[in-house]
């Protein structure tokens, strides 16, 4: 079996996927179920049609692409990532997993394999957390993970719900409807580029992932008093933006004093109320998104950040409400995947390195019900969420073809 990528191709369409934006090139905006979004996503199953792929979409909006095997009753073998991208984030993040996808796909027809378990294209439906504050709904929903009476209550920032929202994009179908069996899929493989320095650091460009860090998010509403910006006495005041300035630096020391690199905490989202020079911050809105790939280090780290949260309501007298989004539980990669891709990439003489997913991923939900693993490849810098993200033709064509390798394996 020769295995060939055409790289141009895939490069080709890699930049007409990153004119399906909302903001200036070179940045990417790609908010789920916006006309922008459902643009691309009719852009990318027009290409997984033309590649022969019978195509379906479910009630959330995961796209299945497949490639029927020669046994079509038994379990597929899937691969896949998303299209929707953050604000002002660049090309490559889930980009290069589905045309990737593709493109491997595309590699074995022409090579004349046959594949005995069908292999199916996923696309998964809103993997960030921009519109309803939760990522990865769709491999949550379709993996059991979330159910769908609390997928559909999920809203926007507009206070739209996910139920309302995919209704008016035309997906129709019941939530509940989503969950997969269990036996649905023999493998699950996700290629991604690294959104860490690391296998550049190497010199290395194929990264073969061992585990995905656990997650977990909350909303934080602080409340004080607002009032005049001249009028009140500083003794007097509860400003809940110096509070949040407050708890935001506890986060911070908390998160480093974990003694553990994987450990890593962010406050991403910071809202002002009521956002005016001459008064003091009544209200404050923000997120934390914590990970690590140590569950019981998480958990102890949060520890330390209620403490401190609690300590700074106290001496500020102002409320601090929190309310917990998610907390997932870190995954490890199944060895039969682990395996098919040290094969392929031993095939073709590349070395690789194994390592730890620090960014989560629909892989990390669709381990709840099959052996899934994932395969990075170096992205510049690390760089990852901002426009100037990059990764190499040569990189990203490398990755397809071992992803081919591994898709063949896995469903001969
Ligand atoms: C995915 O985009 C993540 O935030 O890890
Ligand atoms: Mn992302
Ligand atoms: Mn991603």
């Amino acid at each position: 079996m020769k295995l060939e990528i055409d790289q141009q191709g895939l490069l080709s369409e890699l930049e007409t996927l990153a004119t399906f934006s909302d903001a200036e090139p070179p940045a990417v905006t790609r908010i789920v179920f916006t006309p922008t979004d459902l643009k691309a996503r009719a852009w990318m199953m027009a290409r997984c049609e033309e590649a022969g792929l019978a195509v379906r979409q479910d009630a959330i909006g995961n796209i299945f692409t497949r490639w029927d095997g020669a046994d079509p009753a038994a379990p597929a073998v899937g691969t896949g990532s998303h299209i929707d991208a953050i604000p002002n984030a660049g090309k490559y993040d889930g980009v290069v997993g589905v045309l990737g996808g593709l493109e491997a796909i595309r590699a074995l027809q022409r090579s004349g394999f046959r594949p005995k378990n069908s292999i199916e294209l996923l696309v998964f439906a809103t993997e960030e957390p921009t519109r309803f504050g939760i990522g990865c709904l769709g491999s949550r929903l379709l993996s059991g993970t979330l159910s769908a009476e609390a997928a559909a209550k999920l809203k926007d920032r507009d206070g739209e719900s996910v139920e309302e929202v995919r209704r008016k994009a035309s997906f129709s179908g019941q939530l509940q409807d989503v969950k997969l069996p269990k036996s649905y899929y023999k493998a699950f493989v996700e290629l991604h580029i690294e959104q860490g320095p690391l296998l550049e650091r190497a010199k290395i460009s194929l990264g073969i992932v061992k585990s995905i860090a656990a997650p977990a998010s909350f909303r934080i509403a602080i409340e004080g008093a607002g009032g005049h910006a001249g009028g009140v006495l500083m003794p007097d005041r509860k400003d809940a933006l110096c509070a949040a300035a407050e708890l935001i630096l506890a986060i911070e020391t908390a998160a480093h004093a974990s003694g553990a690199l994987d450990t890593v905490a962010t406050v991403g989202v910071c809202d002002v109320f009521p956002g005016a020079v001459n008064s003091i911050p009544s209200r404050v809105g923000m997120t934390l998104d914590i990970r690590d790939t140590d569950l019981a280090r998480r958990d102890g780290v949060m520890k330390v950040i209620e403490r401190a949260s609690q300590g700074i309501a106290a001496k500020r007298q102002v409320s601090i409400r929190w309310e917990l989004v998610n907390a997932d539980a870190p995954a490890d990669c199944a060895p039969e995947v682990r395996e098919a891709l040290t094969d392929s990439c031993r095939q073709h003489g590349f070395p690789f390195l194994e390592m730890v997913s620090r960014a989560y991923h629909d892989s990390l939900f669709v381990s709840r019900i099959a052996p899934t693993g994932m395969l990075f490849i170096p992205c510049r810098n690390g760089y990852s969420h901002r426009p100037d993200e990059y990764a190499a033709p040569e990189d990203i064509a490398r990755g397809a073809l071992v992803l081919a390798g591994a898709l063949a394996k896995l469903s001969a």
